[in-house]
């Protein structure tokens, strides 16, 4: 849920020239990468590229490097997306370069909150789920590295309209 503090710093957002957004997952192979493509797709549709810096980054070092997992590259293509995200991990000077720093999930959260170097830098950290507007039941975005192919169609289904929802909170 978005608190009625998140909502005034998102306004505040939707104000300026630029917006700069990381998307943080654990691995950074899967679902922060595919998010990071999908949201430059939408900011591309709608004119606004220029206004958009985006990049996503994982919690945890073990891919570092690598490109999205073969799975979700293989599943974003199908929908038009090219994913060549290199993994790279999240880092404390993130919390100074972007304006949003975005968890898939409630572990990225809690472990992006223990990083974040003032109060400030923490009320940068959104929830990915809080800008689903499809009907769902997550409040998350589910782990799909162990799962098969309706996994990492059910993470592209919800991040492509939690993208869209967070497209259209930062626009006036
Ligand atoms: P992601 O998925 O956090 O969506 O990139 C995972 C990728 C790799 C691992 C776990 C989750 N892993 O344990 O290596």
């Amino acid at each position: 849920m978005i608190t009625k503090r998140q909502q005034e710093y998102l306004s505040s957002l939707a104000a300026s020239d630029k917006v700069r957004v990381l998307f943080v997952c654990l691995g950074n192979i899967c679902r922060s990468p595919a998010a990071d493509g999908i949201m430059n797709a939408v900011v591309a549709a709608h004119g606004a590229s220029h206004r958009w810096v985006i990049d996503s980054a994982g919690t945890g070092g073990w891919h570092v490097g690598q490109l999205p997992d073969k799975r979700m590259r293989i599943h974003a293509r199908r929908r038009g997306y090219e994913l060549d995200h290199i993994c790279r991990q999240v880092k404390t000077a993130d919390f100074e370069r972007f304006d949003l720093i975005i968890a898939m999930d409630a572990d990225n959260e809690r472990n992006l909150r223990r990083m974040a170097p003032s109060p400030e830098d923490e009320e940068k950290i959104f929830c990915m789920a809080d800008f689903i507007r499809c009907a769902s039941r997550y409040d998350y975005i589910p782990d799909p590295y162990y799962e098969g192919a309706e996994g990492f169609e059910l993470v592209l289904d919800l991040l492509e309209s939690a993208c869209e929802g967070l497209y259209a909170s930062l626009s006036e």
